[in-house]
């Protein structure tokens, strides 16, 4: 039965098109009835949040909250949909799915009107703009990292020039010393000083834009002792082990300062699993370990292996993807493994993971070789 006043030209479409419709839409449509319980999802809706229509109907849209919004976000589209004036929302929020991932989309909300022209319920259409936030973010990202690295060099200069100057008093005073208690005490604070130089040329590197691929003769050791001079002080705090098996004389093409932002990302998230395993009371002797292998096809691995807590298999799947995160809200924003993948492929590398729950981790970027 049509509603009243509908025009004529629908009484000649058979009325299970708008079913089909909907059934096949592309984006997720969900319908409600006066009381807001779920009368209808389609298949799409189904996909994108992972509940089957079984486990949906009856429930409230709230099945979806993220926790990304405020109480006060739902009251003003709420207020938004009952104002006569206004009557619909449509707007941008995060849901989350069943298995626990965050989903963007873009949502508008209607009140439709039943066969007696009164008010029945509410019909959402959920458009997933997952790929373009990503997008968004990665730029954001790479904002970020471009003001960091603005500042890094205004401070590397600020900090550079007193710093040569008191290096080269240093090192007049070490020469006039008599005593070589005193000498060696002088050489202390000059070796310390070009500590310091050098972790401020370490966080201009990695904070640099990255735009253009640079792809030369790498060393992995030389790129794992500039990461650990960054991060060096963390995995002291945590009585971690470092066991660096990687040969000086391994060469692989690469760039050098991706390569230094690859695997920063996977050696803060080997420290973050390590802790979570001595939370969880494996309190072992951790250890971080760094290997290669040269394959047959020409590329060298080069492994990062960690005795943290591991990835349950279901993750690996989506531990690539942007905002995918098992941290609290705040630790992390899933973006590590996301622009990891990213660079590896842009110096035509790839990235593999292994991983076992309670075992520990390795990931592993191959890259071409430098001499073949
Ligand atoms: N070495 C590892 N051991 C165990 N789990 C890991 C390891 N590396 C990554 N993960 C899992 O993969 C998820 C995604 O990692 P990713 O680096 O992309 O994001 P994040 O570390 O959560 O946040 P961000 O890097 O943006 O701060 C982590 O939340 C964690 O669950
Ligand atoms: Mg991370």
């Amino acid at each position: 039965m049509l509603r009243k006043g509908m025009p004529t030209q629908f009484a000649d479409i058979p009325h299970t098109i708008f079913y089909h419709c909907v059934e096949d839409s592309n984006d997720a449509i969900m319908i409600t009835n006066t009381a807001g319980l779920l009368v209808y999802v389609n298949a799409a809706w189904s996909k994108i949040y992972g509940y089957s229509s079984a486990e949906a109907l009856g429930k409230t849209p709230r099945l979806l909250h993220s926790g990304y919004q405020a109480d006060d976000f739902y009251k003003e589209m709420w207020s938004q949909i009952r104002d006569p004036k206004v009557g619909y929302w449509k707007g941008e929020l995060v849901n989350r799915a069943k298995d626990g991932s965050l989903v963007p989309v873009l949502l508008s909300i209607t009140p439709y009107r039943g066969d007696d022209g009164g008010f029945s319920g509410f019909m959402g259409i959920a458009v997933d703009i997952s790929y373009r936030r990503e997008l968004e973010a990665k730029v954001a990202h790479q904002d970020r990292l471009a003001s960091v690295g603005l500042l890094a060099s205004g401070l590397a200069h600020e900090i550079g020039t007193p710093l040569g100057v008191i290096r080269g008093r240093a090192e007049f005073l070490a020469m006039r010393a008599k005593e070589p208690k005193i000498r060696t005490e002088m050489e202390i604070v000059t070796a310390e000083i070009d500590r310091i130089s050098k972790l401020i040329r370490s966080l201009l590197r990695v904070s640099r834009d990255f735009t253009d691929v640079q792809l030369a003769e790498v060393s992995p050791r030389a790129v794992i002792d500039e990461v650990l001079g960054l991060v060096g002080q963390n995995l002291r705090e945590d009585l971690v082990e470092i066991r660096n098996a990687i040969s000086s004389e391994v060469r692989v093409r690469a760039d050098f300062d991706r390569l230094v932002q690859i695997l920063l990302n996977l050696v803060i998230n080997a420290i973050h699993a390590i802790r979570k395993a001595t939370k969880d009371g494996r309190v072992d002797r951790h250890f971080l370990e760094f290997t290669s292998e040269v394959r047959r096809d020409g590329f060298i691995e080069i492994r990062v292996t960690d005795t943290g807590c591991g990835i349950p298999e279901e993750n690996f799947k989506k531990l690539f993807q942007a905002f995918f995160t098992t941290k609290d809200v705040g630790e992390g924003t899933g973006l590590g493994l996301a622009i990891v993948s990213q660079l590896v492929h842009e110096m035509q590398g790839q990235i593999l993971v292994r991983s076992k729950v309670g075992e520990g981790t390795t990931f592993s970027i191959a890259l071409p070789n430098f001499s073949v």
